[in-house]
C-alpha cells in the first residue's frame, strides 16, 4: 500500500466520520476505552523477555505519534546512535476509532516524504482547525537522555529502562533507509529534572535502525522513523 497525504487524510477524515459525536473531535479524544496493547510488551522471539507493565497507579495520559529521525554518526566504522528528533502528533482520536487505524497512521508516517507530511498536517489543521501537533521529542546533549516537551507544558526527561525488539512484521522503514524498526522501549524519568509524567513507552515502531554494515560516512546519517509513544502519569 502506498501512503500519500490523501490516504492519511482519508484515514483521519474516516476516523472523524465514525466518531459521529455531536461535535466532531479531531484531537483530545478520551483514552479510557483504548485496549492495553499486551502483545507490544513481549519480545516476538522470546516470550519470557517482556517490558514491565505500567504500575497500578499509573494512568494512560496521552498516545502520540512520533515522526522524525534517528541520527547516527560513524565512529571507527560502526554506526553509533547520535540522538533523535521527532514531532509528536495527537493520536487519541485515531485510537477512538480503533488501534488498527492508529497503526495504519504510524506505518504510513514513516513512508511519507517529510515535506509532504508537514504540508499534509498543515492542510488538515487548516481544514479542521485542529491542533494535531502535541509536542516534540529530542535528546539532551549526552544522547542518553530522551526528552519530551508537550504543547500543554507537560514534560518528560528520562532514560531507557527496558528494551525488546520491535513487533514482528514491523515496518522496516523508508527506502533506501529500510534497515528495520527500532526496538520497543520503556523510558523512566530521571530524578530532579521536572518530569510531569512517570513512564513513556515507545511501541509500534517503524524504521529508524542504523545500516547494518560497517560504515564510512562523514558527519551524521538521519534515518526516518515513526513510533507510538504511550505516556503514563502516576496518580
Ligand atoms: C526473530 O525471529 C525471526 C524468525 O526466526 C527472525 O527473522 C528475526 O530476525 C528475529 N528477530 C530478532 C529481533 O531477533
Ligand atoms: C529470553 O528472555 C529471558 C528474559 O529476558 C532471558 O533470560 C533468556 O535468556 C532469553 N532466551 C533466549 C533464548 O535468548
Ligand atoms: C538529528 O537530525 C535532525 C534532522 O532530522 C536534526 O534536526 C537534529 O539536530 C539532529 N539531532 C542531533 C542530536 O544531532
Amino acid at each position: 500500500m502506498r501512503f500519500t497525504i490523501a490516504s492519511v487524510a482519508t484515514v483521519l477524515i474516516g476516523a472523524v466520520a465514525v466518531l459521529a459525536t455531536p461535535v466532531p473531535k479531531y484531537t483530545g479524544c478520551s483514552l479510557s476505552s483504548v485496549p492495553f496493547p499486551k502483545e507490544s510488551f513481549v519480545d516476538p522471539n522470546n516470550s519470557s523477555n517482556t517490558l514491565p507493565y505500567p504500575a497500578a497507579n499509573e494512568k494512560l495520559a496521552k498516545i502520540v505519534l512520533g515522526y522524525g529521525s534517528q541520527n547516527y554518526s560513524c565512529i571507527d566504522g560502526t554506526p553509533t546512535p547520535n540522538g533523535a528528533v521527532a514531532t509528536l502528533y495527537d493520536l487519541s482520536c485515531a485510537f477512538a476509532v480503533s488501534p488498527e487505524w492508529a497503526d495504519v497512521l504510524t506505518r504510513g508516517a514513516v513512508q511519507m516524504d517529510p515535506t509532504a507530511q508537514l504540508a499534509g498536517i498543515q492542510m488538515l489543521k487548516n481544514m479542521f482547525n485542529a491542533q494535531f501537533i502535541a509536542g516534540v521529542h529530542y535528546f539532551k546533549g549526552d544522547f542518553a537522555t530522551p526528552a519530551f516537551e508537550f504543547t500543554d507544558k507537560g514534560k518528560f526527561i528520562g532514560g531507557v529502562a527496558g528494551k525488546i525488539p520491535a513487533l514482528s512484521g514491523a515496518d522496516a522503514g523508508k527506502r533506501p533507509d529500510n534497515f528495520g524498526a527500532v526496538p520497543s522501549l520503556r523510558l523512566a524519568p530521571k530524578q530532579g529534572m521536572g518530569s510531569t509524567y512517570s513512564t513513556i513507552y515507545r511501541l509500534h515502531t517503524a524504521g529508524g535502525s542504523a545500516p547494518p554494515a560497517k560504515c564510512s560516512w562523514q558527519g551524521q546519517r538521519q534515518i526516518p522513523y515513526a513510533a507510538q509513544y504511550w505516556v503514563y502519569k502516576s496518580t
